[in-house]
């Protein structure tokens, strides 16, 4: 039956990379004409270890590593997402939508974040869809090439 299932059960949870689970997040891999969208997840833990602002977060899916993103505070009440990506054996099951929802949900939360940014390169041509749907808009901000989208926080009671 359509309804046994509880409606609210989480489809992802984002978890932080660990000892455990960073070979799984390694291994991701996005289609071959997406590379030039993302960086690799190699180079992304690369960064978050040595720039203590970010936080990566596995998306994990049944107990898989499915995908991935990272975030920080880029300057005082600012917040960068990026690195978003689902391996492409994951793709189009919508992993991609609940973990972007979720980390949104957990940033909503946060008194220290006040507006929510990320990037992407224009040849993306569907991302500025895909950010839109979780009320980003396009603004005048270029990060090198990037084009800059932002979003403000979902307030609780506002
Ligand atoms: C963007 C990405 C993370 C989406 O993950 P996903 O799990 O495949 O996506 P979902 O199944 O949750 O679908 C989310 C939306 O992405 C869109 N989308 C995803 N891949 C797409 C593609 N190749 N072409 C067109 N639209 C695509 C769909 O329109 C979908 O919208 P819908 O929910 O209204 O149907 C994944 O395609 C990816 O890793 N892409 C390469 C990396 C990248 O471009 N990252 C930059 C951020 S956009």
């Amino acid at each position: 039956m359509a309804d046994a299932q509880p409606a609210k059960t989480p489809l992802v949870q984002l978890v932080p990379v660990t000892r455990q689970n960073y070979v799984q997040v390694f291994d991701l891999e996005v289609a071959p004409e997406q590379k030039q969208f993302v960086a690799d997840t190699a180079f992304s833990l690369v960064q978050a270890a040595y720039e203590p602002n970010w936080e990566p977060r596995a998306i994990v899916a049944g107990g898989s590593v499915v995908g991935f993103l990272m975030g920080g505070i880029i300057e005082p009440g600012v917040y960068e997402i990026s690195r978003l990506l689902v391996d492409r054996a994951y793709q189009g099951k919508g992993y991609g939508r609940a973990g972007l929802a979720l980390f949104l949900e957990q940033l909503d939360k946060r008194p220290d974040v006040e507006i929510v940014k990320t990037s992407y390169i224009p040849g993306n041509t569907y991302a500025p869809d895909f950010y839109a749907t979780f009320d980003f808009r396009t603004t005048d901000e270029r990060w090198q090439d990037e084009l800059v989208m932002a979003r403000l926080p979902k307030r609780r009671g506002a």
